[in-house]
């Protein structure tokens, strides 16, 4: 095991199903409260680490878009996104694709310029002092309304130098892909990715839905594709990109212990899975903590964590010559000595 968990030390991986906002450590979130004075239903950081019991998505979440308002300056979310780059870098990780939720922002007065302009300021530094390359990725929440991602949608036009796609997040159950086919549509005029949440609680036809409705480029969960052997063959045939989140799982109740994690069923059906950490701060680990973790339960060999880091480039967004240049990185560090 300590072989194996010396190769996840050192492979380079990209991570490319990470919320911003699910990086927010505890200790961070209280430095922000009384910066700016927001008041926090938590009396210490062990309190809020002893509310991070959840039962489901929605469990989650309602402490989630607590958590974020402590967010309100530039500066706040420079320091948010620089916090997760530091810590990405310790991870070996050399590209990252990264969800933000604007709705969870603008909804409270914090304009759409000062979320994406510090998340940016971080990345570009990230890149100058870390070497690690990044493509932003702005999300819709889904239980709110079509009209409401629309709206969001004209608000990120001015920035689209800095958006490389859309995603789709949030309460899955109850608000299927079609209901937003149509800014999916108006995302892909626009010449932007798309991505979406679908199979993390939500049944096979959202899966579905989300490939033949919103078009999309990668799925982000996809776990409960495994309900419907046509659509695993879809996606086999396709080579669709999952962004696989195990500890996001166990820690929302979609498999009862890590050893139950479908992970390995995926790589033998042919999936083109990869591993992430969705919200690290709110799960319990970051990339490489979600490797060893999962590695540990469910006996993944030498060959398939190698698998899972190739996948993580060959799924991003990056252009050929990055990738093959990542995957040489991968080869060479695979087949050096510790
Ligand atoms: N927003 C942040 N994390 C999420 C997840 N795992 N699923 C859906 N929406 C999210
Ligand atoms: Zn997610």
């Amino acid at each position: 095991m300590s072989d194996l968990n010396d190769l996840i030390d050192r492979l380079p991986k990209a991570e490319l199903h990470l919320h911003i906002e699910g990086s927010l450590e505890p200790e961070l979130m209280f430095e922000l409260a009384e910066r700016n004075g927001v008041a926090i239903p938590f009396k210490s950081v062990d309190e809020i680490r002893a509310a991070y019991d959840f039962s489901n998505l929605q469990d989650f979440l309602d402490i989630y878009y607590v958590g974020m308002n402590v967010l309100q300056t530039e500066q706040d979310f420079f320091d948010l996104t620089w916090a997760y780059l530091q810590r990405a870098a310790a991870d070996t990780v050399r590209h990252v694709e990264i969800f933000f939720d604007p709705q969870g922002h603008t909804d409270r007065g914090i304009a759409f310029g000062t979320v994406i302009s510090g998340i940016d300021r971080a990345l570009k530094q990230g890149e100058a002092e870390l070497g690690i390359s990044s493509r932003l990725i702005m999300c819709f929440l889904r239980h709110l309304s079509e009209e409401a991602a629309f709206e969001t949608l004209a608000q990120a036009e001015p920035h689209l130098d800095l958006i490389h796609g859309v995603g789709l997040d949030s309460s899955e159950m109850g608000h299927p892909p079609s209901k937003f086919e149509r800014v999916f549509a108006r995302a892909g005029e626009l010449g932007l990715k798309r991505v979406a949440h679908a199979g993390e609680e939500g049944p096979p036809a959202y899966v579905s839905e989300a490939l033949d409705l919103l078009r999309i480029d990668r799925l982000d969960h996809g776990n409960r594709s495994l309900e419907d052997a046509e659509l695993v063959e879809r996606l086999v045939q396709s080579e669709m990109t999952l962004t696989v989140c195990p500890l996001s799982n166990l820690r929302l109740c979609g498999v009862e212990r890590l050893a139950d994690h479908p992970l390995k069923r995926m790589l033998a059906l042919g999936l083109k899975v990869m591993v992430n950490s969705d919200d690290p701060a709110y799960f319990g680990g970051y990339v490489n903590e979600n490797f060893r973790q999962t590695a540990a339960a469910i006996d993944l060999t030498r060959d398939e964590i190698i698998t899972l880091a190739r996948n993580s480039f060959t799924g991003s967004f990056l252009d050929d010559a990055a990738i093959a240049r990542h995957l040489a990185d991968i080869d060479r560090i695979s087949l050096s000595p510790a």
